[in-house]
């Protein structure tokens, strides 16, 4: 375990903390001296993430929630508050992507799927939390947005729809809770080297590479620095922000 100990004492809550980005944060957030729990609907992934965070000598307890799901997400916090007895940050990281599509032939089911995981599984993550963070006057999310949560995102209509609404919600919720002690913030990372893009060829990958301008793909520990910073003191006058973590892609 490093030194800084940031977040010792405080409470964390990770959701889709199985893989890629979210098990970053989650043993970012352990490094740094949080309780952690992640949640995921792959258990074995979950429980993987646990075992990573008490190796690294860190403290984590896993659940099940599928974040779509209202009754599982109700779970959420009484779980949390029952096995560490707070809560203080916050990722609401779960989000799902598609296969490009051109809009006419987007299947219902498809944009079903992105609203129901990536936007509805945000709102009511975030609506819990913000209900306990609020009665506690202090806490801090952080939502894993996209650049597609930015700009356009031709062929990916239902992802980036979904990712705009979960900008939406981070900013109106920064005013909402801003006098309450409450910051709600966003990442919006460019192409981060998870499992999925690992597994392209080598010139798909290499295309990406090439237009980012720092002729490289993110690594999930890029995204798990920032949200971090975002969720830490050291951003305190910070709520309300979409911070591009990108290589320059959208500068
Ligand atoms: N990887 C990238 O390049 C990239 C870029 C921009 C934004 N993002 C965003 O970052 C977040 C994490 O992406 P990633 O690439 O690390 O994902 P990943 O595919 O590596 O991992 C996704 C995790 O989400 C879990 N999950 C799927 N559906 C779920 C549900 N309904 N409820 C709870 N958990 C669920 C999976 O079991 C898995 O453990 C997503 O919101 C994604 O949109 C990723």
């Amino acid at each position: 375990m490093s030194e800084n100990k940031e977040f010792e004492s405080q409470v964390a809550l990770v959701t889709a903390g199985g893989a890629g980005i979210g098990r970053a944060i989650s043993l970012q957030l352990a490094r740094e001296g949080a309780r952690v729990v992640v949640s995921d609907i792959n258990d074995e992934a979950g429980q993987e993430t646990i075992r990573l965070i008490e190796e690294a000598g860190g403290t984590g307890a896993y659940h099940h929630v599928d974040v779509s799901q209202s009754g599982e997400v109700d779970s959420l916090i009484p779980f949390t508050l029952e096995t560490f007895g707070r809560l203080d940050l916050c990722v609401n990281n779960a989000g799902v992507g598609a296969m490009p599509t051109a809009m006419e032939d987007v299947e219902r089911k498809a944009w079903d799927r992105a609203m129901n995981i990536t936007l509805t599984g945000t709102f009511l993550c975030m609506q819990a939390q913000l209900r306990h963070l609020h009665a506690q006057g202090s806490g801090s999310v952080v939502n894993i947005a996209s650049l597609a949560g930015i700009s356009a995102t031709p062929e990916l209509t239902p992802y980036g729809a979904s990712k705009h609404g979960v900008v939406s919600l981070t900013r109106s919720a920064a005013i909402e809770y801003a006098d309450k002690g409450v910051r709600v913030n966003a990442v919006a990372p460019g192409a981060i080297e998870t499992a999925a893009l690992a597994s392209l060829p080598e010139e798909s990958r290499r295309g990406y590479e090439q237009e980012i301008p720092m002729k490289r793909l993110g690594q999930v520990e890029d995204i798990a620095e920032a949200t971090c910073f975002l969720l830490s003191e050291r951003a305190s006058f910070i709520t309300g922000v979409v911070l591009r973590v990108d290589g320059g892609t959208e500068a």
